[in-house]
């Protein structure tokens, strides 16, 4: 297993909606392997595969740092089948560093995913891991949680990281 680079924002390929994985090869379990340790290396609660280069319907959340005895979760192919209710918390991202923002999101999600062998699965969730999963999914859509906020405040973040940039340069 290896750590691999966290693709930071405002790269390209964290824009593009990612390919339908079709093989379950050694070299996708040893890509999941490699997410699964760049996620807690972290650490965060989520990874998803284009934000480590590869360009995959493939994702990774355990959020167990912040609720108990959560288990580890490998998605391929997600797609979110059910979403309901209204939910407002503090949400980040690994590739946008040292920026959160309250934002809304569905209370309550049903997902269909295959297992890292190709094996159908179905996940019930509410809360912060109702809220991983559309984060992540989001990811795997070429949507960033900035996206999602108002016009206004993604105009005050793009200002600000714009800002942020040219400070690191100098
Ligand atoms: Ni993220």
């Amino acid at each position: 297993m290896a750590v691999r680079k966290i693709i930071k924002y405002p790269e390209k390929i964290l824009r593009e909606k990612t390919a339908q994985v079709g093989e379950f090869d050694p070299e996708l379990q040893k890509l999941i392997d490699d997410m699964i340790e760049t996620m807690y290396a972290a650490p965060g609660v989520g990874l998803a595969a284009n934000q480590v280069g590869v360009s995959k319907q493939l994702a990774v959340i355990d959020i167990s740092v912040r609720e108990e005895n959560a288990p580890l979760i490998i998605l391929v192919n997600p797609v979110i089948t059910l979403q309901e209710g209204e939910d407002e918390a503090e949400e980040g991202c690994l590739s946008i560093p040292d920026y959160t923002t309250v934002l809304k999101r569905a209370l309550k999600v049903k997902v269909k995913a295959l297992d890292r062998h190709g094996k159908p699965l179905e996940l019930e969730a509410q809360g912060l891991l109702a809220r991983a999963l559309q984060h992540e999914i989001d990811h795997l859509n070429g949507i960033l949680f900035v996206d999602r906020m108002s016009r206004i405040k993604r105009e005050f973040f793009k200002k600000r990281y714009a800002r942020e940039k040219l400070l690191s340069m100098n």
